[in-house]
């Protein structure tokens, strides 16, 4: 297989006929057959998987050129998440305008060519995935609390629905409700996974102020957190569980990571993929 085949699959599975703007081949490979995969490469990483006899290196978040310049585009996907959630397209287009203002500044600002440069010089193949194994996450996700869910839900029940999930279990994190009480009622609830990162304020106030009672996010920063807190309460009504990062990263990349080992290829996983 060489890197292009490699995206195609992961994008077959992600059901996505093109690529997202997050995902990139920053030096291809031709003929691979042993794989590091890691969430986060640095340039060291490289070096060790140069001198253990990889042919490719794969990242999951943004590894450079296109996928961190163009990275804001991503975000337009929560766009998408909350329309089908009911959420008027005027206040999700706002949202999503909010979340990209605060973005482009560092995406802009940031050394896109750091990494793949080390690769070159290498003569290392490099790559990231990124959305697309964040969009066969939130699918699964999104089907397990569906099939799982009992009627008249409380948030503990989707705690205990995705904690079926392997990566879930294996992780060292656990799924946290930082702002509601695990005792409330679930509501009306989205994942909001698969859109380049955690909506912030802006993606849960529209959630919020729009019907959805529960919001489920990977991760989130102290900072929008405490801001929330001043809109909705600490532990009112309105609900936002956090599932952890490299727990609910991993979901969608075994997926992908199954289905290139299911192809012969070798993959070897790292830095922070719970392999399970
Ligand atoms: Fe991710
Ligand atoms: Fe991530």
């Amino acid at each position: 297989m060489d890197s292009e085949e490699i995206l195609n699959v992961a994008l077959r599975l992600a059901k996505q006929s093109e690529t997202p703007a997050d995902t990139t081949i920053n030096v291809p490979a031709k003929d691979v057959k042993r794989t590091l995969f890691g969430i986060d490469v640095d340039a060291a990483d490289l070096l060790v998987a140069k001198e253990k006899g990889y042919d490719l290196v794969i990242a999951h978040h943004p590894t450079g050129g296109s996928a961190i310049l163009e990275f804001p585009k991503v975000l337009s996907k929560h766009g998408d998440i909350l329309t089908r959630h009911g959420v008027p397209s005027d206040a999700a287009a706002s949202a999503v305008r909010e979340l990209q203002e605060e973005r482009e500044p560092r995406a802009h600002a940031e050394n896109y060519d750091h990494l793949p440069s080390v690769a070159r010089l290498m003569g290392m193949g490099l790559m990231c995935i990124h959305n697309p194994c964040d969009e066969i996450g939130r699918r699964v996700m999104d089907e397990t609390l569906r099939a799982r869910l009992p009627r008249e839900a409380h948030v503990r029940d989707a705690i205990a629905a995705l904690e079926t999930i392997p990566e879930f279990r294996a992780a060292k994190t656990r799924i946290v409700v930082r702002m509601g009480k695990a005792e409330n009622p679930l509501g009306k609830w989205a994942v909001h996974h698969g859109a380049g990162t955690n909506g912030g304020v802006p993606v849960a106030r529209a959630a919020f102020d729009h019907g959805i009672d529960t919001v489920f996010y990977i991760h989130i920063d102290a900072g929008a957190l405490r801001r929330l807190w001043e809109v909705y309460g600490h532990e009112g009504p309105k609900n936002l569980v956090v599932t952890g990062h490299l727990a609910s990263d991993s979901i969608g990349i075994n997926v992908l990571v199954r289905e290139l080992r299911a192809r012969g290829l070798r993959v070897d996983t790292y830095s922070g993929i719970i392999d399970v």
